[in-house]
């Protein structure tokens, strides 16, 4: 099997080529290759229509993981047009060529598509309403993708973190490095996701043919196992780096709104998904945050 692999050198990329090299041969890409584990990742920026016709034509792949995302929530407010092309016609694009060629897509998509006025975890059933550009580019590449009639899976997932790349768990790290004292938000709650373990999922559904379909029924939600706030999160990062070893000092963590964080665009407060159609589909069961969080600071401890 030929596969397609964009945004190689992401979080999720870099944790999908070894995995992907076990069921097929793998053309990895992204727009900076530099950091992609991937040997031979090549440069491509994919919002480039040319050039994407090109690299579809010339890897003439079977399956398509669509890793590649414009996932800078913040900067999207002032760059739309560029968090739309990479978020929406990107995949939109790839969707009409699978369609047209009749081969299979896998996208990822958001939690940031609700709006987090929501007192239950969110089912793939309701109604989004995204808050943010970011949230916005991404729910257009779900409904792209769908309407399509493309073979395709669509995860959504939420606060992914991994041992490189830009992430809370990294951030808090080199916070801690300088700072005594932090003030962190904690009146937004989700479920940190490793990174690994949402590559771990999409192997698992590329084994059940029945999961990439046409139109409205391909979408799951998927994230692991615990909810916490920001703060919550960095707190128990803090707990497990210190645990190995990681950390000089453990900084004090005072909790605060998101009134004391001001940030361009708006999160949702809630932004818990509602995993339970993967898990019933897949009998896949995302794992503890505490196991996660650990295995990826070793990591982290180790790559130093
Ligand atoms: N990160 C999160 O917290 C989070 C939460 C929920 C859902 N998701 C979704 O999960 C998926 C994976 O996210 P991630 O955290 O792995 O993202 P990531 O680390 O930002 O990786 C995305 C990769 O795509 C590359 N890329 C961007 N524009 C491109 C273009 N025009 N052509 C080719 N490659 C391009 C990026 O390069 P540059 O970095 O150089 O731009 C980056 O290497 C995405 O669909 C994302 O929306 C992420």
């Amino acid at each position: 099997m030929n596969i397609l692999l964009t945004g190689a050198a992401g979080q999720l990329g870099n944790e999908l080529y070894p995995m992907l090299t076990g069921i097929g041969d793998v053309v990895a890409v992204d727009v900076n290759p530099a950091g992609a584990r991937a040997p031979g990742c090549r440069q491509a920026d994919l919002g480039d229509a040319a050039t994407l016709e090109r690299l579809l034509d010339e890897s003439a792949p079977d399956l398509i993981v669509n890793a590649a995302a414009y996932t800078a929530v913040d900067r999207a407010e002032e760059d739309p047009e560029l968090a739309a092309l990479v978020n929406a016609t990107l995949p939109e694009r790839l969707a009409h060529w699978a369609n047209r060629n009749d081969r299979a897509l896998v996208h990822y998509s958001t939690d940031y598509v609700f709006n987090g006025s929501s007192h239950r975890p969110y089912l793939e059933a309701d109604t989004p309403d995204p808050l943010s550009v970011y949230g916005a580019t991404k729910l257009e590449g779900e409904q792209a993708i769908r309407s399509s009639g493309c073979r395709s899976l669509i995860l959504r997932t939420s606060w992914v973190y991994s041992s490189h790349g830009h992430n809370f768990v990294l951030s808090m790290l080199r916070l801690a490095a300088t700072h005594p004292r932090l003030r962190i938000v904690d009146d937004q709650v989700g479920c940190p996701t490793w990174a690994h373990n949402l590559a771990r999922v999409t192997l698992v559904c590329l084994g059940q043919d029945s999961m990439l379909r046409r139109g409205a029924s391909n979408l799951y939600h998927y994230s692991d196992g615990d909810v916490v706030s920001w703060h919550g999160f960095a707190l128990a990062i803090f707990d497990a780096a210190a645990r190995l070893g990681m950390l000089e000092r453990i900084p004090e963590v005072e909790p605060i709104d998101s009134s004391g964080y001001p940030q361009a665009a708006t999160r949702p407060k809630y932004s818990v998904l509602d995993t339970s159609r993967l898990r019933e589909t897949t009998g896949f069961r995302p794992p503890s945050l505490a196991d996660s969080l650990g295995q990826c600071l070793k990591e982290i401890s180790d790559n130093d």
